[in-house]
């Protein structure tokens, strides 16, 4: 028997793994932006103005303007944990859904903060550049590209959820004095991990290694300022890969050029993809990357599968797994 019920239209805003995007085509008439390059925002307006759902990255911003275009729409379902991209409390009113792909790029992410912690601890960027660029051959010598050590220092974690514990976790293992920062009480940090709570100013003044795991809001915007910087022993290194604007990028750049601190790993930027005259990018004893903590295959591929879940729960009347506006459910209730 012919089904003649259509299915749901979904715009996808960029190609995603082969995992989750073939569930959504199999559920979905969807279409796909085709380039490498995030869509313009005025092809997003455009492309939303008939669809029910719509797949989002965190470079698409998702405001008003698209909400205004999208009549049909009914749900937006995001690869990323984080959504200061979506206004969601527009969405609410308008009662749009809104997902996220929480806790399966915990680990990855946390990994990825290592990663950088290291590589500007211990030099591994310019020491790259040093092998490829010939230095080598001219002049090995013992006090060449000395680092600091990272066992036995101390780490100070701000913002002790999910991936601030997973960053915790690993500095054990390195058997590191962990600090930590949090507006919420997070006993578990300190009952499984022995790590200590500390007011924000203690936090950078006393650590080694500020590690930034917060969400972007109000609250923290600009929460690495010139003062907290001001703190931080001059031997000390910052790594974000939150969100770019918890740090006040150009104060951030004063210190590392004065060398009133160590060093940054950075992962996110206050504008993404920052232009190639950040000053910071000049500096040496910076290590940067392009926003890519959660991007191991495993854990891209299973945000992919989330993505895809959260849309199929909800066409079919069910609370997505993820929905991060719950309050839409008391205006716009389910069937299920
Ligand atoms: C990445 O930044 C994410 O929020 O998933």
């Amino acid at each position: 028997m012919v089904n003649y019920m259509a299915k749901p239209k979904v715009y996808i805003t960029r190609e995603l793994p082969e995992r989750g995007l073939s569930i959504i085509k199999k559920h979905f008439e969807a279409e796909v932006w085709p380039e490498y390059a995030p869509p313009p925002k005025k092809v997003i307006v455009e492309k939303v103005r008939n669809v029910e759902g719509l797949v989002s990255l965190l470079s698409d911003k998702i405001d008003s303007e698209v909400f205004n275009a999208a009549p049909k729409l009914k749900i937006v379902s995001q690869l990323a944990v984080g959504f200061d991209n979506i206004d969601i409390a527009e969405a609410t009113k308008r009662g749009i859904y809104v997902t996220n792909t929480p806790e399966v790029l915990t680990d990855t992410t946390a990994d990825f903060a290592w990663a950088l912690l290291m590589a500007v601890a211990r030099r591994v960027v310019e020491a790259d550049k040093y092998v490829r660029t010939g230095l080598w051959r001219v002049s090995w010598h013992p006090s060449m590209l000395q680092g600091r050590d990272v066992y036995g220092a101390t780490i100070g974690i701000v913002g002790a959820g999910r991936i601030g514990y997973a960053m915790a976790k690993r500095a054990t293992g390195f058997n590191m004095k962990i600090l930590f920062y949090d507006v919420i009480p997070r006993p578990e940090m300190e009952k499984d991990l022995g790590a200590k709570k500390v007011d924000l100013d203690t936090l950078f003044r006393e650590s080694d290694f500020v590690s930034i795991h917060v969400p972007l809001m109000k609250e923290t915007h600009h929460l690495v300022n010139r003062e907290r910087l001001g703190l931080m022993k001059t031997t000390a290194y910052l790594i974000n890969n939150s969100r770019g604007p918890v740090v006040d990028e150009n104060a951030l750049y004063e210190a590392l050029k004065e060398r009133r601190i160590g060093g940054a790993g950075l992962d996110v930027f206050e504008q993404e993809p920052t232009p190639l005259d950040n000053p910071l990018l000049k500096l040496d004893n910076v290590v940067v990357a392009p926003h890519i903590s959660s991007a191991s295959y495993e854990t891209r591929s299973r945000m992919s599968e989330m993505v895809a879940e959260n849309l199929v729960a909800f066409f079919e009347g069910k609370r997505p797994p993820n929905l991060v506006n719950p309050d839409v459910m008391k205006t716009h209730p389910l069937t299920k």
